[in-house]
């Protein structure tokens, strides 16, 4: 850590930082984005390096980091369970003690949340999230901030959940919960979201429907995922009957609200959870959307290892 700097914070999960922290970080990525797109140099993070292990698959989530990491100065392992001691069985303690010595900050995407917890309470410096079967607190920060710069403030709206009650969707809660917005909930039968596991509180914070338009009705934002979710590859094709009715097609958008955006957090299949005219479409942000995975997380490293600038 920063000499000087004693308060360490994990980023595990989306509660794990408070609505005025989410208030600071949007202003950061701003500045950050903007200083980025200018070629104004800004390299705070210099002999900082950034420890990325990947247990599943990733494209947007190593880019995003690995640039990101090389633009505020620093640099990046990449580690996966393949190519490591991870995958040969060391324990989770033992490997988070040793990275933990020779890294500033580390970034996982694994299985189970137990694992990303098991490493994080063994860690010396900041443990983040970067998917894990219950969360994907990284995602949901972009989207908000893309949903931001969009159409400002998301606290009162309503953001249409279609699909799978997943790691996204659990996320989605936590971040109502802490913002002050609502998320319809339509998943098919036996893939609902459950309040415990997604870890939150209030469940005043959503509603379920059963059907997926009239989960779309009045929505600011409507956003989808994958039917089947990495790990998940054996239910596939029992899910792909299931999932067959929760397509956001044109129909839902249009019970949407008339300037209502598209959001998927990507990898997306064209014509499983989205038909091709919506997320090709006028309403569709799912480019910005995961270019402000890297300007999110690079404010967000930033805020990790040298806390609030200014
Ligand atoms: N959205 C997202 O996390 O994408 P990757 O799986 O490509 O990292
Ligand atoms: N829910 C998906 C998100 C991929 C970025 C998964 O976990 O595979």
């Amino acid at each position: 850590m920063k000499p000087g700097y004693s308060l360490m914070k994990h980023y595990l999960q989306f509660k794990d930082l408070r609505a005025e922290e989410y208030a600071y970080l949007f202003e950061r990525t701003r500045i950050i984005k903007t200083r980025f797109k200018n070629y104004e140099k800004y390299q705070p993070l210099v002999d900082r390096t950034l420890a990325m292990i990947f247990e599943k698959a990733s494209t947007r989530t190593r880019v995003s980091f690995e640039a990101g990491m090389y633009q505020m100065g620093g640099s990046v392992v990449h580690l996966t369970t393949g190519d490591s001691q991870l995958g040969r069985a060391e324990p989770i303690e033992d490997s988070a003690r040793v990275i933990s010595r020779m890294v500033d900050i580390v970034m996982i995407r694994t299985f189970e949340q137990a694992k990303i917890e098991r490493f994080a309470a063994h860690s010396r410096v900041p443990v983040i999230n970067g998917l894990t079967n219950e969360f994907h607190p990284c995602q949901i920060l972009a989207d908000i901030f893309t949903y931001i710069e969009h159409r400002g403030s998301i606290a009162g709206k309503v953001v249409a959940w279609v699909g799978d009650g997943n790691n996204m969707a659990n996320t989605w809660l936590q971040a109502a919960e802490i913002l002050g917005f609502t998320v319809h909930v339509s998943t098919p039968s036996g893939y609902g979201v459950d309040p415990q596991l997604a870890g939150i509180r209030d469940s005043g914070c959503y509603k379920v429907f059963t059907d997926p338009r009239e989960a779309c009705r009045g929505a600011h934002l409507v956003t989808t995922d994958v039917w089947t979710s990495m790990g998940y590859e054996a239910e596939n094709e029992a899910r792909r009957s299931a999932f067959a009715d929760w397509c956001v097609d044109a129909g839902m958008m249009a019970a949407a609200q008339p300037d209502a955006l598209f959001m998927h957090c990507l990898p997306a299949h064209r014509g499983e959870e989205v038909a091709a005219d919506v997320i090709d479409g006028p309403q569709s942000v799912v480019w910005d959307e995961a270019e402000n995975r890297m300007h999110v997380q690079k404010a967000l490293m930033e805020y990790l290892l040298l806390g609030r600038i200014g």
